[in-house]
């Protein structure tokens, strides 16, 4: 039977380190209040002289999960693209690193689904995979939140959260009959509360996009999120998902070796571990050095805690769960081949 397996991983971010306390020079916030209430202490924001699109990150990473793989760019017969700061309004994201890449044919799919990018994109690559529409599959997520930011304190619930980065993980279907690979996944999404954080302009749902005399201090044209009750959403959400796939997948809970989930802030994941009783040291966090850098968020984790050797040894197996804008929330489970 045909499995997903990661052959390699990657990330990238822009070398341009944003602490908490820079955040401080213009908004009013503070170094305590943001490691307090998120964990976080710095993140990597692109710079005015060098800016960076989503896809140009996804490419550095890309290049190393490829190295990582033995792959060459040629080899993938699929690339997803997960993002929710596309370089430009169209082509996505997909277009513009294939052609990065150096490829001019190579299928590509881009996904809008914010926090759980990776889960979608995943979820997908297995099934191209399964299905034999695809072998080897990229996927890449990638954001830069900063640029579009409400860097004044009007947007500081927001702004301090963000961080720019991207991660790239290889996908190859292994005919093979031990129990490795994507073992299940599980989506969901509920639209109805997709206000309690959006960026809402430009938008076509409008007569006119782009009316004359745009005024871009709108705040319609910055993130907003209704902070207090997504993490209440989250805490309860992500365990009930995690039951749900841990059922799908048919294993218990102390079978799983790490939990490597969406890096949004380090309360929800502690208060998510605190619910299901995890030890600390099996969930994995990195948000005190990147922030919540979305779509890139999980993949990001992983390639470090594959790194630290935390996780990746066959037949260990993770647990991959993240809740995000749409509102979307999901969970996965993968054992290393
Ligand atoms: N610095 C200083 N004070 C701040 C800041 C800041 N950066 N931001 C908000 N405050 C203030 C508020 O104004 C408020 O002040 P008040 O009590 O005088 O009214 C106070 O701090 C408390 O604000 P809350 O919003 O209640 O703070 P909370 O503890 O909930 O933390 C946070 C805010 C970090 C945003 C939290 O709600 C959170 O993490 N929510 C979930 C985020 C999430 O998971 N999003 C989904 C993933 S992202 C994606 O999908 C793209």
């Amino acid at each position: 039977m045909i499995k997903s397996i990661i052959r390699g991983t990657g990330k990238f971010v822009p070398p341009n380190l944003v602490t908490n306390q820079d955040l401080e020079k213009f908004m009013d916030t503070s170094d305590e209040w943001i490691q307090k209430r998120t964990g976080i202490k710095q993140r990597y924001w692109i710079s005015e002289d060098s800016p960076m699109g989503a896809s140009d990150l996804g490419f550095e990473a890309a290049k190393q999960a490829l190295d990582a793989a033995g792959w060459t760019a040629e080899d993938l017969d699929f690339i997803i693209f997960a993002t929710l700061s596309p370089d430009i309004m169209f082509p996505g994201g997909g277009c513009l690193l294939a052609a990065k890449l150096g490829l001019n044919s190579t299928p590509t799919l881009d996904i809008r689904q914010q926090c759980t990018g990776f889960l979608y994109g995943f979820a997908t690559a297995d099934a191209y995979i399964k299905s034999g529409l695809a072998k080897k599959v990229l996927l890449v997520g990638g954001e830069v939140h900063s640029s579009g930011l409400d860097k004044s304190t009007r947007g500081r619930d927001v702004t301090v959260i963000f961080g720019d980065g991207a991660a790239a993980t290889c996908i190859e279907g292994v005919d093979n009959e031990e129990r490795v690979g994507l073992l299940a996944s599980v989506l969901h999404t509920d639209g109805n509360y997709a206000a309690s954080l959006m960026t809402e302009l430009p938008a076509s749902n409008l007569f006119n996009r782009n009316p004359p005399g745009l005024p871009l201090d709108d705040p319609r044209y910055f993130p907003v999120m209704d902070g207090p009750s997504i993490f209440k959403k989250a805490v309860r959400l992500l365990p009930k998902v995690t039951h749900e796939v841990l059922e799908k997948a048919g294993i218990k809970l102390d079978q799983i070796d790490l939990v490597v989930p969406h890096q949004a802030n380090k309360r929800i994941n502690q208060a998510f571990g605190q619910f299901l009783k995890l030890e600390d040291d099996k969930i994995f966090h990195n948000i005190e050095k990147y922030g919540n850098t979305t779509a890139a968020s999980i993949p990001l984790a992983l390639h470090e805690a594959i790194e630290q050797g935390r996780t990746g040894k066959s037949g260990e197996t993770v647990l991959f769960v993240a809740l995000g804008a749409g509102l979307t929330w999901g969970a996965a489970i993968y054992r290393f081949f």
